[in-house]
């Protein structure tokens, strides 16, 4: 460190040039960055951060909507094996992503680069991807932190956000990622986060992510994200991408005494370590391998919505098949912006179809991808179906219609498409639907009279084939969905207040994000979280739940294939907390496992609960708290399909939380120490008073004992001050008993 002037390191905490790092020496070799999440957009060092310019092809993997929907960590691990060999081919030593914030409204432009509306989900396939990838020696870099959940004004939106949301549904994916998977790296979001941006938070960047979460590695600003130089390497932010040339700016600061040096010097040990972590990127498995594993996630990402019988399709030699839908010939697999990949190849699902099927199947687009109504095509179409046995109608959003960069305005499918489905639908001929969207779309108003429904999601490069092997029972859908879909767009929480105004957006939401609402309040949906159809059927039958610690048990079920196809489900664990001092969501989904059964098969599921799972945030203590009492634990096959009950009882965490100068009766009640002063208080008051005037209690238990000085009952303020003391005192000494 020594060797390095101070303008040297100043330099250091900002990039050489968009993708790229400034070299520090022999032991600080220049990094080599690329986003994305999705598949490698390699550019060399110069390039642009919105997807515009070419990037080296490399293989394209779902997006994230697609990997949420498999529900299968042990696969996303895969795919970051997979995109880890695709970096180091490429020479990358950082990938950027996964992105991991929470879909906080259905009409996020980013939402397909997310992968859930549940943090625990998020979670845990985010964990996954980053030890996947990190496997190969290249850095995963989970964005972006935090609480950017929204496009709109993305780069300077103020959230303002409870503590408690932030702690319960905004940063828990990050927090398990970081605990559970140690990125090498992270991306600090664009947005402010409560007034300060989220890139010079010093709270976010050393308190929470550092301090409390033990995490070693180097945070990186989102591309332009940094507003303050100095304030950016002041809390915490290790280096400014791409370069904003500011680094005068840094040395001033520096010189000046504004800023520690080693502050500076932390930063740059940092990013040494990064190159450390980095220096040998090693592909195990070649680019044939990643495209299989790119099929795998899109196989297990197709989720089923709606069946009649119709699917799997049973094609004979004169079933007259036709398919309808530019999309089964341009496939959209994946979204615009960022994380925009060059793909190694395409495969679409008409082609994959005509592959697999002997009869002739019959082709019209019905539409283009561009906007405005083409009823040439549309005609064309209709007419074709009136003598197909079978109509597959691929429908879904284009590219303009959704994007990084800006949020939808509603759910609806493009108005030629909705049309054109009308139309088809009047023929009486059986209609199956395709569909292709980053994010969700508006279903119910279309939904009767479809003989099934298939939501496609964006599938990445091998996603054509993927479809048709659903479609003819190759493979029996097994994605669920990781965000519910509403009735309406009225009904989705976060309506009221999404995307805010004048550059801020208030969380009215709270913690009741998605189902969290939606299952609290008894709101009908759509399609509930964690949905999804399979060709099989799946019982749950014996469970067992065992205390293995304290606060800790095992949740043990069984789950039998009782069909007649081979099909994968997902067991889901939620835990109700109801009945204690705060309100908490119906139920919230704590861990989950796919398990993959033949016909007739049968197999044991294990899940564990622990004490964050009862937990929740405590804001005036700013602590988790589990409270004593009963818990229900329900498993189930959607959030709305609980097969089987349990329930356990907590003996809570135990904490006393001290004294403040504004507590109440009621805390006082709860504190062994002042409870003992209060008994000897009660002592001396006249008999009977609780029974004759109960009301009176009530109001008294929630005042601060400090007001009832004024109340003529012979307290004082020394008093009250003297007990909070040693009611701390002893907290703090242990010996409160
Ligand atoms: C996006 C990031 C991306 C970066 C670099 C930004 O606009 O928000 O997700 O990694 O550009 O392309």
């Amino acid at each position: 460190m020594e060797e390095l002037t101070r303008e040297h390191k100043a330099r250091l905490v900002a990039g050489a040039s968009t993708w790229k790092t400034v070299s520090g020496g022999r032991d600080l070799p220049e990094l080599l960055l690329a986003d994305g999440p999705h598949g490698v957009r390699s550019q060399g060092a110069q390039g642009d951060s919105v997807g515009i310019g070419d990037s080296l092809p490399a293989v394209c993997f779902p997006p994230a909507v697609g990997l949420g929907s498999t529900w299968n960590p042990a696969l996303l691990e895969r795919v970051g094996n997979a995109l880890g060999d695709e970096a180091a081919r490429l020479g990358v030593n950082v990938l950027l992503g996964p992105g991991l914030n929470i879909k906080r409204s259905p009409l996020g432009g980013r939402n397909f680069e997310y992968f859930s509306e549940d943090p625990r989900l998020s979670g845990t396939l985010a964990a996954a991807m980053v030890r996947g990838i990190q496997a190969r020696g290249v850095a995963a870099t989970p964005k972006h932190f935090a609480a950017n959940n929204q496009e709109t004004d993305r780069m300077r939106v103020d959230v303002t956000v409870s503590e408690r949301a932030l702690r319960e549904i905004y940063l828990p994916a990050f927090e398990q990622v970081v605990r559970d998977a140690g990125p090498w790296a992270l991306m600090s979001a664009y947005n402010r986060v409560n007034g300060v941006f989220a890139s010079e938070n010093h709270w976010l960047l050393e308190e929470v992510l550092r301090d409390e979460w033990g995490f070693d590695g180097l945070v990186m600003s989102d591309w332009g994200a940094v507003d303050d130089p100095v304030a950016a390497v002041a809390a915490g932010l290790d280096l400014e991408m791409p370069p904003s040339g500011r680094h005068t700016r840094v040395l001033e600061a520096l010189e000046e005494g504004h800023v520690d040096e080693a502050v500076l010097d932390s930063a740059i040990e940092r990013l040494r370590r990064l190159a450390a972590r980095t220096a040998r990127p090693t592909a195990v498995d070649d680019r044939a391998s990643a495209q299989a594993v790119a099929l795998d996630a899109a196989r297990e990402a197709v989720t089923l919505l709606e069946n009649d019988g119709i699917l799997p399709l049973a094609v004979e030699d004169h079933t007259r098949m036709l398919v309808v839908g530019e999309f089964a010939r341009t496939p959209r697999f994946q979204g615009g912006g960022s994380s925009r990949v060059q793909p190694t190849r395409v495969l679409n699902a008409l082609d994959a179809l005509r592959e697999r099927v002997a009869g002739t199947i019959a082709f019209e687009p019905g539409f283009t991808l561009s906007p405005g109504a083409d009823t040439d095509l549309a005609d064309a179409a209709v007419a074709a179906a009136s003598d197909a046995d079978v109509i597959i109608a691929f429908l879904g959003l284009p590219d303009h219609a959704e994007s990084e960069g800006f949020d939808r305005t509603d759910l609806l499918l493009p108005a030629d498409q909705l049309t054109l489905l009308e139309r088809l639908r009047a023929t009486g001929r059986p209609v199956v639907v395709v569909l292709s969207n980053g994010s969700v779309v508006d279903i119910a108003s279309w939904r009767d009279g479809i003989a099934a429904i298939v939501e496609g999601w964006l599938l990445g490069q091998e996603g054509g084939r993927a479809i048709a092997e659903v479609l003819l029972g190759e493979v029996s859908p097994s994605g669920r969905l990781a965000e519910s879909i509403p009735l309406r767009l009225e009904d989705n929480p976060s309506h009221l207040t999404f995307p805010g105004r004048d550059s801020q957006v208030v969380y009215g939401d709270d913690i009741f994000v998605g189902y969290r609402s939606y299952d609290t309040l008894g709101t009908q949906v759509a399609y509930a979280f964690g949905f999804g159809l399979s060709y099989t059927s799946f019982r749950y039958h014996d469970l067992q739940i065992v205390e293995i610690g304290r606060n800790r048990w095992a949740v043990r079920v069984r789950i039998r294939n009782t069909g007649s196809r081979a099909g994968s489900d997902v067991v889901q664990l939620y835990v109700a907390a109801d009945g204690g001092e705060v309100r908490r969501p119906a139920h919230e989904l704590r861990a989950f496992a796919k398990v993959k059964l033949a016909p007739g098969e049968e197999k044991p599921v294990e899940m564990e609960i622990g004490p964050r799972d009862l937990a929740f945030w405590n804001a005036q203590a700013r602590r988790w708290q589990v409270e004593p009492g009963r818990y229900r634990i329900e498993v189930g096959a959607s959030s709305r399909d609980i097969r089987l009950r349990g329930e356990i009882h907590s003996p809570g965490d135990g904490i006393i939380d001290p004294l403040r100068a504004d507590s109440t009766l009621a805390e006082w009640e709860r504190n062994p120490v002042s409870a003992k002063v209060l008994e000897q208080m009660r002592a001396g008051m006249p008999a009977g008073m609780a029974e004759k005037a109960p009301e009176l209690l009530a109001m008294v238990r929630s005042t601060p004992v400090m007001k009832l000085t004024t109340w003529g009952l012979g307290l004082t303020e020394e008093i009250v001050q003297d007990v909070i003391r040693k009611a701390n005192d002893a907290l703090a000494d242990g010996t409160t008993e």
